[in-house]
């Protein structure tokens, strides 16, 4: 009975002391269980006489239990402390600011694009779009711009490695001094480029539909250009009109009704003779300086005016190629830049802004 009472107080100060659910459980084993130390105690009552056995059998039952209710009385307490440390580390202090999450907006380059959008649909034009990755063909040939044509050169184009129409790619190698492909028998190939211009959806409308067509083609083109004004890659709208009664008159009326609205102003618009192989005539047109109002200044370099698109009346050989009868058929073309139409309706004078993803700035105009 000495064993008794030691043994208990052993247990009840273990139990006291545990500080976690897996130590009460191994003091319950080491005590309480089938070869525990206080149940060993009741395989010994054998050894006591018929009188004590009774008595003895009860401390010792009675001890069990007094260990057993410690130990689930520990457990409740443990298992509560568990679950306050879990709500304490998980509060929230709803008295707390909030963090800002800020709405975000349409770049200026994409407003601008959906208002040019916006002007043309209202009187019946559709958009069309067409490869980034474009063929040489769409790009140039079938604009009337040969191989070796000058006007290649002023399209700073990105080219990509010469695809074979089995997949392989050809090497620089292939590619003779003067640029001109190496044809090798049974080897189809086409040669790819970054589109430098919007023209080459003229060509894919041309040959996918009948006039009559009143379209204009946004989308991204890509030069291997980089300075003050000139990003690698920028956008252009392409109008593109072909009925049977296209005159330059047409064109005209379109394109100053257009800029006038553009620019919510009843700005001076001017047509100077010019130059793409692709329209004959050709036009650049010119609106009088946003900045001066003609007076002249350092944005317009002193002349008054800003030219804002190239245009002109589409070539024979563009339609023939195509499959238009330029017999039956005229149409016009035109061709702008949207970051360059951003920057004068904005009054942002520094071109790289648009792409410095500079938060400050793409702000103001949401
Ligand atoms: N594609 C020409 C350019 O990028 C612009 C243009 C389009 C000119 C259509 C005439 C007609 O400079």
């Amino acid at each position: 009975m000495e064993n008794l009472t030691a043994l208990t107080d052993q247990a009840l100060n273990l139990v006291d002391n545990a500080s976690e659910l897996a130590a009460l459980d191994q003091i319950r084993i080491d005590y309480l269980g089938k070869k525990g130390r206080l149940t060993a105690l009741l395989k010994t009552l054998g050894t006591l006489s018929d009188a004590e056995r009774p008595a003895a059998g009860a401390k010792i039952n009675a001890a069990k239990q007094r260990v057993q209710q410690a130990i689930q009385e520990k457990k409740n307490h443990l298992e509560r402390e568990a679950i306050q440390a879990k709500l304490a580390a998980e509060t929230i202090d709803v008295t707390l600011a909030g963090r800002r999450h800020s709405r975000g907006g349409l770049h200026p380059v994409s407003q601008t694009m959906a208002r040019i959008n916006a002007i043309f649909t209202a009187v019946g034009f559709t958009i069309e779009q067409g490869p980034e990755i474009e063929d040489d063909y769409h790009n140039f040939a079938a604009l009337n711009i040969p191989a070796h044509h000058p006007a290649r050169a002023m399209h700073d184009t990105f080219y990509i490695d010469r695809t074979y129409i089995d997949g392989t790619t050809a090497d620089q190698n292939d590619v003779t001094p003067d640029d001109s492909p190496v044809r090798e028998p049974g080897r189809a190939y086409r040669d790819y480029v970054l589109r430098t211009h919007t023209s080459p959806v003229q060509v894919r409308t041309m040959e996918n539909r009948e006039p009559p067509i009143r379209v204009i083609c946004p989308g991204r083109v890509y030069r291997c250009d980089s300075d003050l004004t000139h990003t690698p890659m920028f956008h252009q709208v392409e109008g593109l009109v072909i009925d049977t009664a296209i005159s330059f008159a047409t064109l005209k009326g379109t394109v100053d009704q257009f800029l006038k609205r553009f620019f919510e102003t009843d700005v001076p618009v001017r047509f100077r003779p010019s130059y793409f192989p692709f329209t004959e005539p050709s036009a650049e047109v010119d609106i009088q300086c946003t900045h001066c109002g003609g007076r002249g200044c350092r944005v317009c370099s002193h002349t008054g005016w800003l030219e804002v698109m190239g245009c002109g009346m589409v070539h024979p050989n563009v339609f023939t190629t195509s499959g238009i009868d330029p017999d039956h058929y005229t149409g016009f073309a035109f061709g702008m830049g949207i970051e360059r139409l951003a920057m004068l309706r904005y009054g942002v004078n520094d071109l790289r802004l648009f792409f410095d993803n500079d938060l400050a700035f793409l702000q103001q105009f949401q």
